[in-house]
């Protein structure tokens, strides 16, 4: 399917689309989502086909405004208040507990449901104009890197997808936040650009750690294949340190291998044994908008290896060393 501009008609058409129970991909701030009326079982279970997503995976439902928050949630405790009033649209999540009305087919079989408005001029026109919940999870096929370029979901989902409305690239580049209000204290399930500081700050009280998040604090050394691979490339991908990078190169040329690297302190812009070398940017915000389309550059070189140099991992960089680990291993012996 090839993206299409998104003018009032496409818009439209689109709505017409999930209204049919098709499958719409649209832009969000963070990556593209792929999207069905989240109100409709049988228009949701065609993401999962679209995906090759396992069915017991939940949704995100975007919604077009607060007041339709309570459309889906049993109950809007103060703490979604307050981050909805500080952060939508924007690229958080909220996990809460969900009206029985809401499909089980779009939270995985549990009772709670995850919500956002997204802070996308296209998403929000279109959440309005159709105005019910729009289930989407990133466009992606299960376990890829998740598009932040219209062209991106093309690649990915061919004409699985009914439309794909282009608007142009994603400023995020990383998935939304997730923060888990079902509970009796609020749970960090995902990182993201709204840093769990920011949170914090707003809710006055500090967030639980999934041991998946807590993990990627300290970029723990694991054994490769160890990990749930996620967002991850098809080239085998590898996160080595700054320090142990020069040694990693020399053995792996040694070895007579094609390598891409994505540095962020180092320049190796000019080693001609390298295959490709992209020089990552060196603020976080910048570093995320680029990281996904930079891996997908390098995966489609047909490399042997992608070494990936270790990011600084200040809480500002958390989300993307989050994503970093889910899509490498670590380098053996270094
Ligand atoms: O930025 C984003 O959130 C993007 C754009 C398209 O909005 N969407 C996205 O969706 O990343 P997806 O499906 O790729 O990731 C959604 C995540 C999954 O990890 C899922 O487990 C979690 O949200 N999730 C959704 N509903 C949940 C629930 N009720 N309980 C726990 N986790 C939930
Ligand atoms: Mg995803």
């Amino acid at each position: 399917m090839k993206p299409i501009f998104a003018n009032d008609a496409a818009i439209n058409q689109a709505v017409d689309l999930l209204r049919q129970g098709r499958l719409v991909a649209f832009p969000t701030e963070t990556v593209y989502g792929l999207g069905a009326d989240a109100s409709n079982p049988d228009a949701v279970l065609r993401i999962f086909l679209a995906k090759g997503r396992p069915v017991d995976h939940p949704l995100i439902v975007h919604i077009p405004n607060v007041a339709s928050l309570d459309a889906w949630a049993l109950s809007v405790p103060e703490s979604a208040q307050q981050l909805a009033a500080h952060f939508w649209p924007g690229p958080l999540a909220l996990i809460l507990k969900k009206r029985p009305k809401v499909p089980l087919e779009v939270t995985g079989g549990q009772d709670t449901v995850g919500l956002r408005i997204p802070d996308h001029p296209i998403a929000l026109r279109l959440l309005q104009a159709f105005g019910g919940g729009i289930a989407a999870p990133s466009a992606n096929r299960f376990c890829r890197i998740s598009p932040t370029h219209a062209r991106h979901v093309q690649e990915e989902l061919g004409d699985a997808v009914d439309m794909i409305l282009d608007g142009g690239a994603c400023q995020v580049g990383v998935e939304s936040t997730i923060v888990d209000l079902s509970g009796s204290q609020p749970k960090l399930l995902r990182p993201g650009h709204i840093t769990r500081d920011q949170i914090e700050a707003v809710l006055q009280t500090q967030l639980l750690l999934t041991p998946q998040v807590a993990q990627a604090d300290a970029m723990q050394i694991r054994a490769p294949g160890m990990m749930a691979i996620h967002y991850a490339p098809i080239t085998p991908a590898l996160l080595c340190s700054a320090t142990s990078l020069a040694a990693i190169i020399a053995d792996l040329i040694k070895q007579g291998k094609k390598i891409g690297l994505l540095t962020c302190h180092t320049d190796l812009s000019n080693d001609s044994h390298l295959g490709a070398v992209i020089r990552m940017p060196a603020q976080a915000d910048a570093y995320a908008r680029v990281l996904y389309s930079s891996l997908r550059e390098l995966d489609s070189l047909h490399l042997d290896l992608i070494l990936v140099e270790q990011p600084p991992q200040t809480e500002l960089w958390r989300a993307i060393n989050d994503r970093l680990t889910k899509a490498t291993g670590v380098y053996p012996n270094f």
